[in-house]
């Protein structure tokens, strides 16, 4: 049963990109969020070496404001429009631009920090131990009933600044991704998989 059930959380998980605004997020929801954050896999190069920094608020929306001037969030947009047939609807440039006016407009907003690491393979780990926490925030969402969505920047310079707004030391740490949460104002249309990618190699 919980096997069942676990798959159909993953499979019915969609990124949400235009939350309700003014419908607040349940305290003890967002606690168990973060604590499956906490609970995802632990590469031993990073250990505890991460942050997961809850912004609500005039925080989340300084935060909104320092991440909209990096010009990937509307390059993403417009890849994914140009990718994706189920994109391309009319209103699909319009959702793209109010998503890069204020990322969506979501409550509540984790902002997602590794430790900077010179060595390449480790800082693979430590950025794929975040990852693993964005996909337990996900589902840890999707279960208790809230939506999600991941948003990722490359601008050094907003990195920063972002970086400065928690305080942190921004020559030791890097965000990784913020996660959007709170009550979709969307529906939106699952992306296909590709079972051909499964491959299963058997000898006898
Ligand atoms: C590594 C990674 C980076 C992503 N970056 C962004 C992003 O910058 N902006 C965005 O709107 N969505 C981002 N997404 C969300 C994907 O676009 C989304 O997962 C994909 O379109 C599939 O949709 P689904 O999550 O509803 O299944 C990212 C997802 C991953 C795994």
């Amino acid at each position: 049963m919980l096997a069942r059930q676990t798959l159909q959380l993953i499979k019915t998980r969609r990124t949400c990109r235009s939350f309700d605004k003014y419908k607040e997020v349940d305290e003890n929801k967002l606690d168990n969020i973060l604590e499956s954050a906490i609970w995802a896999p632990l590469s031993i190069y990073q250990l505890q070496e991460r942050k997961f920094v809850l912004l609500k608020g005039k925080a989340r929306e300084k935060a909104a404001a320092v991440i909209v001037k990096d010009p990937t969030i509307l390059k993403y947009m417009r890849y994914m429009y140009d990718h994706q047939p189920w994109g391309r609807d009319d209103d699909w440039e319009n959702k793209a631009i109010d998503f890069a006016a204020d990322l969506g407009s979501a409550p509540v907003m984790v902002l997602a920090l590794t430790q900077k690491n010179a060595n390449r393979h480790k800082m693979e780990h430590n950025l794929a131990t975040m990852w693993c926490a964005a996909q337990n925030m996900m589902l840890q969402a999707h279960a208790e009933g809230l939506d999600s969505g991941v948003v990722t920047f490359a601008s050094e310079k907003v990195k920063k600044q972002l970086v400065e707004l928690t305080e942190l030391d921004s020559e030791k740490w890097e965000p990784v991704y913020i996660l959007n949460l709170g009550e979709s104002r969307e529906d939106p249309a699952p992306m296909d998989r590709h079972r051909e990618n499964v491959i299963i190699v058997k000898e006898n």
